[in-house]
């Protein structure tokens, strides 16, 4: 999209600008000055957004977005719609009027195995007189469909398929997807209006997150990432669209206005243009080949890739190449002549809904625990499946004897999508919800406002069970051979009655039990007394302090050299942290201004736990010090920004570009020039994602 020349060109006037943040006077600003700015954060939103491969840090984009936005502010006469700062949302309430689309959104016919592509191999080859097809096959993304129009090369309109002749207008949610470009050159195609259809997606890593997230709070999390963006799309504010981090896969256009005959005339053709022009087509992901074999050849190949993939498929869509001939094959009323999708192996089954049970978590939250007929799903058998709480039992309208449909995508827990009513035969029963704790028998209650009964005896053994297995699990202090088990059967003997019990066990009664070798027994206290110089965010997280998830035990631990100094932060404080909302800064106060949490934090810490934010200690042996680090392409185990703070953390340093003072180039996937450069130069140690997870400490 951006040649050398143009690319070269705006990194120049990036350093320009950012040499002129805090310094620019908006007295003088012209219209040409903001769009020069404006091109310089245009260029930065595509190298990030399209192709994984920042140039500039968050915090110099930043910069450089509040710059134009204080030169905005203070000249409103010259905002653009197509502004980058038009993008973002600004809490604006949508309420979705209809529109038609320009042409029919029509579905795909599905294939499911070989068979079924020679047979419509066969048809089309039939249809348009030709020996040997040619096709283009890409991924069939799993996400929500939605179609863009451009005017003139303006971004005009989005809209969701709906009943495929019309949708819903959704115009200011699609302006929060960074990938989606507010203005594209389609004139230097001789394009004058283009429809463009498309997928949005969340990818597997955020889907994660957010699920992580709602779980956190108590909220049933999304079936799979695709009920997560179609949801997203029909939020009505579009600030929290953009906090979804949405993505979005531009794969057909299905109508053009034109004023000469400079566009492509193959669909891959259309593919690179929509690249050329700014948009994440799967140019990478898609192949052109001839004759139907390659195409079963690379569907089944790609089939065994679809779970190292950033994003979910379900599956490949087969497209005759030739647009002529597309157009000649013709559609009927439901899908195109011209395509087909083949369909990956299912991970939904159905099943049958057995008994509930009801657990009893570290917060005292009871969550009802379907058991049901096991059944394989996507590689795994499921027997148990958390249906969260009363509400969402109701809403799925689930019933003991009940026939479930259930889901399993990607690494993903499995959910009970729906029940099949109609099934029914009149001998299912209702779930009853318990009045008691199952374990300890207090009264349950349920804070207004919420959707969770919990149990309130904080000595509930449920409870303290949970937490010790919470403190010691790999996410938290990581006691290595510790586990679930050893934590009941210590509790059970009364050799265990707190957290902090596991830093005085007994280890001659544990040795005298029986079961445990002289080794096995070594080995546990010597994963107990190394826990305790954990970086403190792991501690921070181990302490299940309500809403506190990974993300924000970091936050925390960052903002303090001693845990303890959060007894004198105010609520308001806490809310100054990133991504500390209201609740949760409400629940870290009250945490450590408990007089038992502090009395356990004390306990803690005389017993050698270190509550000290270590980072500075850890810095005088530093795996990483004096080593540069830059990353390229996109890496599918760690953020990028988790892997750059790893290794300033560990004392090394990230530099921005390629040349002889770079160390290690670190490449992810569709890594682009940084690494043809840094092959030249013989020094630099281009290495994996994998070799870098080695090279930090463990
Ligand atoms: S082409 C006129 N290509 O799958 C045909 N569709 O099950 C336009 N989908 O409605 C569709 N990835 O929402 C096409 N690479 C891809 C796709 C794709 C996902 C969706 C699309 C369609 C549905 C049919």
């Amino acid at each position: 999209m951006y040649e050398k020349e143009q690319t070269k060109a705006l990194q120049e006037n990036t350093t320009k600008w950012l040499l002129a943040v805090n310094k620019e006077s908006t007295a003088n600003v012209t219209i040409q000055l903001i769009e020069d700015l404006r091109d310089v954060l245009r260029f930065h939103e595509y190298r990030y957004y399209v192709q994984n491969d920042p140039l500039i840090s968050d915090a110099e984009y930043d910069a450089l977005y509040k710059l134009l936005e204080k030169f905005e502010k203070e000249n409103l006469s010259l905002i653009t719609n197509d502004s980058p700062t038009q993008r973002v949302g600004k809490g604006l309430v949508n309420n979705f009027p209809k529109v038609q689309h320009l042409v029919p959104m029509l579905s795909l016919e599905n294939s499911y195995n070989a068979t079924d592509l020679l047979d419509w191999d066969r048809k089309a080859k039939e249809l348009s007189g030709l020996t040997e097809m040619e096709y283009c096959v890409e991924p069939k993304f799993d996400g929500a469909s939605i179609s863009l129009i451009y005017d003139n090369d303006k971004f005009n309109r989005s809209a969701t398929r709906g009943d495929g002749i019309t949708g819903d207008e959704i115009t200011l949610n699609t302006k929060q997807i960074k990938s989606v470009p507010l203005t594209a050159k389609f004139s230097s195609y001789g394009v004058e209006q283009i429809e463009i259809r498309g997928e949005v997606l969340i990818n597997k890593s955020n889907f994660k997150k957010y699920n992580d997230k709602l779980m956190e709070e108590g909220i049933p999390p999304f079936a799979n990432p695709r009920n997560a963006a179609a949801g997203s799309l029909r939020m009505k504010d579009t600030a929290e669209v953009s906090r979804r981090n949405l993505e979005a896969f531009l794969y057909h256009v299905s109508y053009i206005t034109t004023t000469d005959n400079r566009q492509p005339n193959t669909h891959s053709g259309m593919l690179d243009m929509l690249w050329n022009l700014g948009f994440r087509s799967p140019k990478k992901e898609m192949i052109v080949v001839k004759g139907i074999d390659k195409v079963i050849r690379h569907v089944e190949e790609f089939e065994n890739k679809r779970d190292t993939l950033p994003y979910e498929i379900d599956g490949m869509v087969i497209k005759v190449n030739d647009l002529q001939l597309q157009e000649r094959l013709g559609m009927t009323s439901h899908h195109p002549r011209w395509a087909i999708a083949f369909k990956f192996k299912a991970r939904q089954a159905t099943s049958k809904l057995l008994q509930v049970e009801f657990q009893v978590g570290r917060t005292g939250a009871v969550t009802p625990v379907a058991k049901i007929a096991a059944v394989a799903v996507g590689g795994v058998t499921v027997t148990s499946i958390s249906i969260h709480n009363e509400e969402y039992i109701n809403e799925k309208n689930l019933m003991l004897g009940d026939t479930i449909l259930i889901e399993r995508s990607g690494d993903v827990i499995p959910q009970i999508v729906k029940s099949f009513i109609e099934l029914r035969n009149g001998d299912e029963t209702a779930i009853q919800f318990p009045t008691h704790c199952p374990v300890c028998n207090h009264l349950l209650f349920k804070p207004e406002g919420e959707a969770v009964w919990r149990c309130i005896n904080i000595n509930c053994k449920a409870q303290v069970v949970e937490r010790i297995i919470h403190f010691v699990s790999k996410d938290a202090m990581d006691i290595k051979s510790f586990g679930e088990a050893n934590v009941r059967k210590f509790y059970e003997l009364d050799l265990l009655k707190d957290v902090p019990g596991i830093y005085s066990l007994n280890f001659d009664t544990i040795g005298n039990l029986g079961g445990f070798g002289k080794k096995s027994l070594e080995n546990l206290q010597a994963a107990i007394g190394s826990s305790k110089t954990q970086p403190l965010h792991r501690l921070i997280y181990g302490l299940g302090i309500r809403y506190v998830g990974e993300t924000t035990a970091k936050t925390l631990a960052n903002a303090v050299d001693h845990l303890l100094e959060f007894t004198q932060f105010s609520e308001e404080q806490l809310l100054n942290l990133e991504d500390v909302g209201v609740k949760v800064a409400g629940s870290i106060y009250r945490f450590f201004h408990d007089e038992e949490n502090l009395q356990l934090l004390q306990r803690l810490e005389s017993l050698g736990i270190s509550l000290k934010n270590q980072k500075k200690q850890v810095n005088l042996n530093d795996a990483l010090t004096g080593q540069t680090f830059l990353f390229t392409g996109s890496l599918s185990k760690l953020k990028r920004s988790d892997a750059e703070a790893k290794v300033e953390e560990n004392g090394g340093k990230i530099v921005s570009g390629v040349s002889s003072k770079l160390n290690y180039l670190i490449v992810g996937d569709d890594a682009g020039s940084k690494l043809e450069k840094a092959k030249k130069i013989q020094t630099i140690k281009i290495i994996s994602e994998e070799d870098f997870i080695k090279m930090l400490p463990a």
